[in-house]
C-alpha cells in the first residue's frame, strides 16, 4: 500500500517537468553563449591585434589604469560556464538511451518513422556525448590558464600543444548541438508561434541550417588561422604576444643582418693593420 502511495506521488511529481525547464534554460544560455564565443574567437580573422584587444577586454583591462587585464575575471566566467555545462549535461543524461535495448528500440523507431526532428534528437545525444569529454578538456584548460589567452598563446595551444584535432571535433559537435538545441527549444515552447505552425517550422529549419553553416565556417576559418600562426610561431612557442614584440619580429630580422655586415669589416681592418 505504502509503495502504491509512493508510486502515485512520483507519478504526480512536477520534478521531471521542472528539470525539463531547467534543461531548456541552461541549453538556451549555453547555446547563445557559444554563438557569442565563436564570434569573439573569430576576431583572430581580423588580425592578431583584434584578438588581443578582445582577450584583454574579456579580462576587463579597461578597468585598470595600466591597461593590464584581470585573469580572475576570465576564471569566474569559465567557472560559471563550466557549472552550467555540467548541470546541462546532468539534466541531458536523463534522456539518453542508456541500455543497448533502449538504444535498439530508439533506432528502430527512428528508421520506421524517418521523422526529421526525431533524427535531430539522436544527433543531440551523439554530439552531447562527445562534448562530455572534449568540452570538459577545453573548459578545464581555460579554467586553469585564464591569463593565457592571446594570439600567440592561443595559436601555440592549437598547434604546438596539438589541440587542433580536439577543437575540430568539438567545433562540429557544439555547433550542431547548439543549432539543433535552439531550434528544438523554439518548437518545444512554441516561440515565434504565429498562425501557420508549418510555415514557422520551415523558417526555423532554414535558420538552423544557415546558422550551422555560418558558425562552422567561422569556427573552421578561425581554427585554420590559429593553426597557421601557431606553425609560424612554433620555434618561439610560449612567448606572449605584445604589441611591441609583434612589431619587433620583423625589426629583429633586420638588425641581425646588419650585425653580419659589421663582422666582415673589422676582419678587413685587422688585415690592414697586419699589412701596416
Ligand atoms: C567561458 C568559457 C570559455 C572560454 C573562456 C573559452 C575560450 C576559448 C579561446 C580563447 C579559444 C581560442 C583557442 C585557445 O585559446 O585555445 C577557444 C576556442 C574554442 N572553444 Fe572555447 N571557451 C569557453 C567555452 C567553450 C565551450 C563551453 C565550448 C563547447 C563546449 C567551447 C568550444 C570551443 C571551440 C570549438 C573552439 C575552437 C574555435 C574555433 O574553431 O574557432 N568553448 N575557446
Amino acid at each position: 500500500m505504502k509503495q502504491l502511495i509512493i508510486n502515485d506521488r512520483i507519478k504526480k511529481s512536477r520534478v521531471p517537468a521542472r528539470l525539463d525547464l531547467l534543461q531548456s534554460g541552461t541549453g538556451l544560455v549555453l547555446g547563445l553563449f557559444m554563438w557569442i564565443h565563436m564570434i569573439l574567437v573569430a576576431s583572430i580573422l581580423l588580425g592578431k591585434g583584434s584578438f588581443n584587444f578582445v582577450a584583454r577586454t574579456m579580462e576587463l583591462s579597461f578597468l585598470s589604469s595600466s591597461g593590464h587585464g584581470y585573469p580572475a575575471a576570465v576564471f569566474f566566467a569559465v567557472l560559471i560556464v563550466f557549472a552550467l555545462f555540467i548541470l546541462h549535461a546532468a539534466l541531458g543524461v536523463r534522456k539518453f538511451p542508456i541500455s543497448w535495448k533502449q538504444h535498439a528500440i530508439f533506432r528502430s523507431q527512428m528508421n520506421m518513422m524517418n521523422h526529421g526532428d526525431t533524427n535531430l534528437w539522436y544527433w543531440q545525444v551523439v554530439t552531447g556525448f562527445v562534448m562530455f569529454f572534449l568540452g570538459s578538456v577545453h573548459l578545464f584548460i581555460m579554467l586553469t590558464n585564464p591569463g593565457q589567452i592571446d594570439p600567440y598563446l592561443s595559436a601555440d595551444r592549437v598547434f604546438t600543444s596539438f589541440m587542433w584535432p580536439l577543437y575540430l571535433v568539438l567545433l562540429v559537435s557544439v555547433e550542431l548541438h547548439a543549432a539543433i538545441g535552439l531550434y528544438r527549444l523554439c518548437m518545444k515552447w512554441g516561440w515565434f508561434g504565429g498562425k501557420d505552425p508549418a510555415r514557422v517550422r520551415e523558417k526555423l529549419q532554414t535558420f538552423k541550417k544557415r546558422a550551422t553553416i555560418f558558425f562552422l565556417t567561422l569556427g573552421g576559418l578561425s581554427l585554420l588561422v590559429f593553426f597557421i600562426i601557431g606553425w609560424g610561431h612554433s620555434d618561439r612557442a610560449g612567448e606572449r604576444y605584445t604589441k611591441k614584440s609583434h612589431g619587433a619580429v620583423s625589426e629583429t630580422a633586420a638588425p641581425a643582418k646588419a650585425v653580419q655586415v659589421e663582422a666582415e669589416e673589422p676582419a678587413q681592418g685587422k688585415t690592414d693593420k697586419a699589412n701596416n
